[in-house]
């Protein structure tokens, strides 16, 4: 481990104060810590949990991200994926699904899982998608002029992940409110500021999405219907299924994951489209051919998760420093994502048109690259053909409201208006 380096707020990741910054000022941040060599260790200020925390690394640069990716032995994801504390075990009850795992548990999970998106229910949800972003825009048109997160964002990744796991629209809120509450981050909206209670609020929230699911799945066994629980909870051809206890943690990581992202990469994006109209006219202009680029260039652009951490499982030498077995580093995508040397002089800009595009913003490529990828892609360019063919002049009519937190770039309320 490198000593201690003492950063001004403006360049310490540890520091709220950073994630307070507007977003230039903090690309202009990734652009000085990215050149540093080695990379940058931020102390990780004082665990929540009470454990000796040694801080972590940075990885900004994207091919230092990409080649942590693909060695999962060397860098471990068992010691927790999304925390930059290690969490206490009664936080593995609820949160301690396949993304903070190691093979072979995490294949064994992962198997069970994808094995369960057939072909089937993938065209189902396909479908699914296409209808709610009609009704959507249909409720946006009647509503007029509201907050976008709330009457649009939110509301389609929300949806459909009740739906695939066939959860009944009378658990939407709960499920909401629960998931906004796992991801806050540091924001007084959603979580106390007292540490004691936050911890409570959060392990309340995973117990309460655990026990939605739980009795779903006893329903399910007994008499099963064509959604995601039966699948999981019931044994697929190769005999395995998830215990009750994995379907509790995968479901509170499924929505979680699928909703804070794509309701965030959903807003930025009319965000985007409002302070560059010229890309909005190149999308108008060819919603169809454009709009698969464009929304791989939102994730790139957004980076809605900006980090995932990972763990040393031995002494290594990375581009010329030595390592420590147990060092930490943050894999940081948003970072990576406006690497110059891979997207050149232009990586700041907004561009529709970018290609090749080869982001991190699902991942880099390894064994927990997003499992939501294509559902995400699908849900974010359903709504935006949707917006554009129906409220073509739909923007933003006022300041977004920015959720602090270090690890989702999200949007808690943003104003819109069209007509
Ligand atoms: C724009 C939207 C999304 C973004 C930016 C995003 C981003 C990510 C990232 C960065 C990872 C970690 C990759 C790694 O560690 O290598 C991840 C993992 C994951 N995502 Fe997503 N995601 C999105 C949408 C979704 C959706 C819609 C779902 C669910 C339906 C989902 C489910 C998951 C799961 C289950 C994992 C863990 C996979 C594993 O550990 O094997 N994500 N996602």
């Amino acid at each position: 481990m490198t000593d201690s380096q003492t950063w001004s707020s403006e360049l310490n990741l540890s520091d709220n104060e950073f994630w307070a910054q507007s977003p230039e000022q903090r690309y202009a941040a990734y652009r000085t810590l990215r050149a540093l060599e080695p990379p940058p260790f931020f102390e990780a200020g004082e665990s929540p949990f009470g454990t000796e925390e040694r801080g972590y690394y940075a990885l900004l640069r994207h091919a230092d991200v990409a080649e942590a990716s693909r060695n999962p032995q060397l860098f471990s994801s068992a010691a927790g994926a999304t925390s930059i504390y290690d969490l206490p075990v009664e936080f593995n009850e609820y949160f301690g699904s396949m993304i903070s795992m190691d093979d072979p548990r995490h294949a064994r999970l992962r198997r069970i899982v994808s094995r369960a998106f057939t072909p089937k229910m993938i065209k189902k949800f396909e479908e699914d998608v296409q209808q709610t972003a009609g009704v959507i825009v249909d409720d946006l048109l009647a509503t007029g002029p509201c907050d976008f997160v709330q009457h649009v964002s939110a509301r389609l990744p929300l949806k459909i992940i009740c739906q695939m796991m066939g959860i009944g629209d009378e658990h939407y809120e709960m499920v909401l409110r629960n998931t906004n509450i796992i991801l806050s981050g540091a924001d007084p909206e959603f979580i106390s500021a007292d540490l004691n209670e936050a911890l409570t609020q959060i392990l309340t929230a995973g117990g309460d999405l655990a026990a939605l699911v739980t009795s779903l799945a006893e329903q399910r066994q007994a008499s099963p219907a064509d959604d995601l629980v039966s699948s999981l909870a019931t044994a697929n051809i190769d005999g395995e299924q998830l215990t009750p206890a994995e379907l509790a943690s995968f479901f509170v990581l499924l929505v979680v994951a699928g909703n804070e992202t794509t309701r965030n990469a959903i807003s930025h994006a009319l965000l985007l489209l409002t302070e560059h109209p010229r890309q909005r006219e190149l999308l108008l202009a060819d919603c169809a051919g454009r709009i698969g680029p464009a929304v791989e260039e939102i994730v790139r652009y957004v980076s809605p998760v900006i980090w995932m951490r990972r763990t040393l499982t031995a002494d290594t030498v990375m581009n010329g420093s030595a390592f420590a077995e147990g060092d930490k580093f943050l894999l940081m995508y948003q970072a990576a994502n406006r690497d110059e040397t891979v997207f050149g002089p232009t990586a700041d800009q907004f561009d529709i048109t970018r290609s090749p595009n080869p982001h991190v913003g699902f991942g880099s490529a390894g064994p927990h690259f997003c499992l939501g990828a294509h559902l995400a892609r699908r849900e974010i360019s359903v709504i935006l053909r949707e917006l554009m063919a129906r409220v073509p002049d739909i923007r933003v009519a006022g300041e977004p409201d920015y959720l602090l937190s270090s690890f989702i770039n999200g949007i808690k309320h943003l104003p819109c208006e069209f007509g």
